[in-house]
């Protein structure tokens, strides 16, 4: 009997991509959806979410546009239940570092029955190459509500060893891993390394939560902004400012540093 697919929920994401592409390189079978595959896979029409599950034996979920968002702990609820129904073996789902709602979707998943693995993950240090952050370093300037806290970026890299890993793996199942980079930085200091890695200039200015909002709404839409400002004003609180151990524990290796990040992103950020 061949192997059930494993779907892989965000597919074309930051983190789906990368795992997609680790599993279709060891040799699993596959199944990547969003809202560009055929079928789709959209968070806002539950229709379309069976046929994604269908004969799935383990799945990975990033939640767009954000476990913080309001929608979120009821998407999350009625997916684990259809994936319970359709016979999932195992669900991964990527969460965020001290956000309330990305906690009650952990605690949803956890109250699931399915055996699951959390990846409680910190700021991506992808946000700067191929996130919302990529224009703002290209025009020079990051503008973040973060002040001078510090934020242990995780390298992508890492999160997807470490979903492939829970995903197709043994002994990771009931397990919270706390996804981390292994240093403190302030924005500050990750601009000022970016700077150094691209040889151009990337200041750091420590906007207020309105200030941001501002500057976002007319670009995304007073909805997301309204999400990020409060997302930043939740988790920038200093509450993050620590080293989790998840890599360590799921793959016995420590995690990559943002230098060496920087050194091979740099090209994306060369003039
Ligand atoms: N950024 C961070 O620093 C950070 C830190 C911790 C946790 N997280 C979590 O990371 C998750 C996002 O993961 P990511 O960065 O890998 O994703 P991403 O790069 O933002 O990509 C979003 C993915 O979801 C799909 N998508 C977008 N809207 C959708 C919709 N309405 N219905 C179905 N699919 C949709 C997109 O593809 P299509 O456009 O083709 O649909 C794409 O595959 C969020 O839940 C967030 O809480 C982020």
């Amino acid at each position: 009997m061949a192997a059930k697919p494993i779907l892989v929920i965000g597919a074309t994401g930051k983190t789906g991509r990368r795992v997609l592409t680790r599993l279709t390189g060891l040799g699993h079978a596959v199944r990547g959806v969003s809202r560009q595959t055929e079928p789709p896979f959209v968070w806002e029409r539950r229709e379309t979410w069976p046929e994604a599950l269908r004969g799935a034996g383990a799945v990975y979920v990033s939640y767009s546009p954000d476990l913080a968002a309001p929608s979120a702990p009821g998407d999350i609820e009625a997916l684990v239940s259809l994936a319970a129904d359709a016979g999932v073996e195992r669900l991964v789902l990527l969460s965020g570092r001290g956000e309330h709602n990305a906690i009650r979707c952990e605690e949803i998943v956890r109250g699931s029955g399915l055996p699951y693995t959390l990846l409680r993950a910190s700021w991506f240090a992808q946000n700067f190459t191929e996130g919302a952050l990529l224009g703002p370093v290209l025009e020079g300037l990051v503008a973040m509500p973060a002040g001078e806290v510090a934020e242990p970026f995780l390298d992508l890299e890492d999160l997807a060893d470490v979903a492939v890993a829970a995903l197709t793996g043994d002994g990771h199942e009931g397990r919270l891993y706390e996804l981390t980079g292994p240093e403190l930085l302030t924005f500050r200091e990750a601009a000022a390394r970016i700077s150094k890695a691209a040889g151009r200039e990337v200041g750091y200015d420590a906007v207020t939560p309105e200030q941001f909002h501002a500057a976002l709404s007319p670009l995304a839409g007073p909805e997301y902004a309204d999400l990020l400002t409060e997302l930043c004003r939740e988790v920038f609180d200093g509450r993050n400012a620590s080293l989790g151990d998840g890599v360590r524990e799921a793959l016995g290796r420590e995690p990559r540093d943002f230098t060496a990040f920087c050194e091979t992103a740099s090209e994306v950020w060369r003039p």
